[in-house]
């Protein structure tokens, strides 16, 4: 397959955040795809041999990539929400045996197939916002039957619709009740069961820890990450969310692709971050829905030149959002990030904080997954929202469905 994309108004992502004040969005630009590849990018490409597209000058970016969900699970929260509203804390209701354990209760009592259609107007919905990657955690099951089967819900989403899926096995994400007053004979079952069993059916690309006093403790997370890392997989850890651990250090150093949330984070864990190149991903509608105000360490993170990703993070209990433009807007009016920044945060930064390598660029080598936008400027991206500027997706290079 050759195709030649034509009057694009290109905002390509190919150079590093700090290079440029602005955005280097350029005019007439052509882009050449064989195979799903991007070739080549310029003004006066020859289009001998290629079926031409043209987007009509219209603002054309590398797909947005959602680099962290928890868009399977069963069950509805919107009780807890009340409760919350009406002063009960987040953690005190995870501590009742309420939180994530409602999840996993319903989630537990769902088949495969029920957990798909669940799911599918919450992928839907994220793509019609120029999503074409979507991250997809398990850790609503918390047995290794059911974690497996959140995995394969995920995996046929992605036969099921026109996006990518990356799935995550975050099966330390809470203490499920089986296992109560015995958390380390738990994270013996995560690393000897869960992981081998993930790995060998090619059912997760990372695994995932939510170290907190409500989850597990560093140690813990270090374990799980021996065990990952054995098997082949890549590792991120839901860190400082609600209190300093000092996990996210700790995951760097072993070699996170990501740490989430970090609104707890001190200058030292920063460092560490761009001393490891691990990328810090800022979740936005969790701290607004929480209703946090313990901010991210943004001026630390561009001190010290972390790259930022923003995520919806979407769950039924901190963040029921299926909008990754909405997050971009959060980014700028809650933590004071730039459009710009956020832009980054969806795309270039979001692919590094999986592991993609050939995503999340519009250039020369790398896949040709783009969001084509009814708009003037990429800064229109994080300020108008709800107005379903998307025109068009492409999935290496074919136009997708929503
Ligand atoms: O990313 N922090 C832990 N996990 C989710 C919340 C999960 C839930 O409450 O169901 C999060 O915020
Ligand atoms: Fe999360």
């Amino acid at each position: 397959m050759k195709k030649m994309f034509t009057d694009c108004r290109l905002v390509s992502m190919d150079t590093d955040v700090s290079h440029s004040e602005g955005y280097q969005v350029r005019d007439n630009q052509m882009i050449a795809v064989e195979n799903g590849r991007i070739v080549a990018i310029g003004e006066n490409l020859s289009t001998d041999g290629y079926d031409k597209v043209s987007v009509e000058n219209r603002l054309i970016t590398p797909g947005f990539i959602d680099a962290h969900t928890h868009i399977i699970f069963a069950g509805d929260r919107s009780g807890e929400f009340e409760q919350r509203l009406q002063g009960v804390p987040y953690e005190q209701i995870a501590k009742n045996g309420g939180g994530i354990l409602s999840s996993v209760k319903a989630t537990r009592e769902a088949s495969m197939e029920e957990l798909v259609s669940l799911a599918l107007p919450r992928a839907k919905a994220l793509m019609r916002d120029g999503v074409t990657t979507i991250e997809v955690k398990s850790g609503y099951g918390l047995t290794v039957e059911h974690e497996l089967k959140m995995l394969k819900a995920a995996k046929t989403l992605e036969q099921d619709i026109d996006v990518n899926i990356s799935t995550t096995l975050l099966g330390a994400h809470a203490l499920p009740p089986e296992f109560k007053d015995n958390s380390d004979g738990y994270i013996s079952l995560v690393c000897e069961e869960m992981i081998p069993a993930a790995a060998e059916l090619k059912l997760a690309d990372a695994v995932d820890v939510f170290c907190e006093g409500i989850g597990f403790s560093p140690a813990q997370m270090a374990k799980v990450f021996d065990a990952a890392r054995t098997h082949g997989l890549e590792v991120k850890g839901h860190t400082e969310q609600l209190t300093d651990l000092g996990g996210s250090a700790l995951a760097a150093e072993m070699g996170a692709l990501s740490v989430d949330h970090i609104e707890y984070l001190n200058e030292e864990g920063v460092k560490t971050l761009a001393e490891n190149g691990t990328v810090a991903t800022l979740l936005p509608g969790a701290f607004y829905f929480l209703r946090e105000t313990q901010k991210p360490p943004i001026e630390w993170l561009r001190q010290h030149k972390v790259p930022m990703a923003i995520a919806t993070d979407f769950n039924p209990g901190t963040s029921p959002f299926a909008s990754l433009t909405l997050m971009m807007n959060m980014a700028s009016t809650l933590f004071g990030l730039t459009p710009k920044e956020n832009l980054y945060g969806v795309t270039r930064h979001a692919a590094q904080a999986l592991g993609l390598r050939a995503k999340g660029q519009i250039a020369a080598g790398f896949d040709a997954d783009f969001a084509v936008w009814d708009l003037t400027s990429p800064a229109q991206l994080s300020y108008q929202i709800g107005l379903a500027p998307l025109y068009a997706r492409y999935l290496k290079g074919v136009e997708a469905n929503d």
